[in-house]
């Protein structure tokens, strides 16, 4: 495993961290998450991505109840704010110091390595936003601070405000089928010493090809799930799928999986500190860890593009 330095921080994180939407405390079975979080620490996966609202808590109290036994320095933990929990959200003052603590209690822990602005929150001054984030950091409740899917004025804007803590972290979706935030948001963070540490990078799974065009989802995937399918229509169109099995011989001939091919492809952006994938079995984890240290050269970027222009979103 290979390590990247997030942003202007001093954390060094793994290029292939571990994801808990949708999975852990939720639609994977606890047994299957725990292999999964063990395999992680295994092969050198050292930042855990997790959120107040994902479970709506319970994946939270997973990785709190897992990562117990382990020293607080293994591993790098982040977690995020703003979507609606039992009737609060946003960024206000008063949340940011509730949902934190709560956060905290979940995760058992006194501190998170990287506190994320889930999105940004229109309805609260950003002057208010960033003074508190900037006390629980002095606070040492949070080590650092980052943001997740900001427009660029919003970022612009943040950076422009004296006396506050500096973001170091930006955590877009980005993968061979969504670009969208290689045109701004890349070179403003990166100007600014934030990195990017991508969700999404397997496009829910689609990158890997498991998903065959005109053939019903196979069992077991998230595709297939009753409580995890939602969340993957976009990926599921067949001209979408027709496109991913094009990346089929390009991964062959490299000798490398479809999913190492779309994370190697993530990393191959300095801008980018690290892939933030999900899994739902151990052996994915290994798999995914693999990608890490995957070069891939000109000729063979120029092919996937080909490959997926039609449908990539930029
Ligand atoms: N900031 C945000 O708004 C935001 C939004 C979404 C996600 N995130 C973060 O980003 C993380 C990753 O996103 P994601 O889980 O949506 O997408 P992803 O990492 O692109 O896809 C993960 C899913 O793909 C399948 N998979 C993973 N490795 C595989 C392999 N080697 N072979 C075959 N299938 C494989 C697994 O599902 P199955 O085995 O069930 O098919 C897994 O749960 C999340 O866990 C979360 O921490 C953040």
């Amino acid at each position: 495993m290979r390590y990247r330095r997030l942003g202007s921080s001093d954390l060094e994180i793994s290029e292939i961290s571990l994801g808990s939407w949708l999975t852990y405390g939720g639609g994977v079975a606890r047994e299957q998450a725990e292999a999964c979080v063990a395999k992680a620490f295994e092969v050198g996966i050292n930042f855990i991505d997790t959120a107040n609202v994902y479970a709506r808590g319970a994946a939270e109290s997973f990785l709190g109840e897992v990562l117990a036994g382990r020293p607080r320095d293994s591993y790098i933990l982040g977690t995020k704010l703003f979507w609606p929990m039992n009737g609060d959200g946003g960024l206000s003052r008063e949340q940011v110091f509730k949902q934190l603590d709560l956060s905290l209690l979940r995760l058992k822990t006194d501190y998170v390595d990287l506190y994320q602005c889930h999105r940004y929150d229109y309805d609260t001054p950003l002057e208010e936003t960033m003074q508190a984030l900037t006390e629980v950091v002095r606070q040492g409740k949070a080590r650092y601070l980052g943001f997740s899917e900001w427009a660029p004025d919003r970022i612009q804007a943040a950076l422009e405000l004296p006396d506050v803590e500096r973001f170091v972290s930006s955590q877009p979706q980005y993968s061979i089928l969504w670009r969208e935030p290689e045109r701004e948001v890349f070179p403003l963070c990166s100007a600014n010493g934030i990195s990017q540490i991508v969700w999404s990078p397997l496009a829910q799974g689609a990158l890997t090809g498991k998903y065959k065009p005109g053939q019903a989802p196979p069992e077991g995937t998230r595709a297939a799930s009753q409580d995890m399918g939602w969340s993957m229509d976009r990926f599921r169109d067949d001209d979408v799928l027709e496109a991913v099995q094009r990346l089929r011989p390009i991964a062959d001939g490299l000798g490398i999986t479809m999913a190492q091919l779309a994370l190697a492809w993530v990393l191959r952006r300095p801008e980018v500190a690290c892939a933030i994938v999900g899994a739902s079995r151990p052996e994915q984890v290994e798999e995914n860890a693999a990608a890490s240290g995957i070069e891939l050269d000109d000729a063979t970027l120029q092919t996937i593009d080909e490959a997926v222009a039609p449908v990539v979103a930029a």
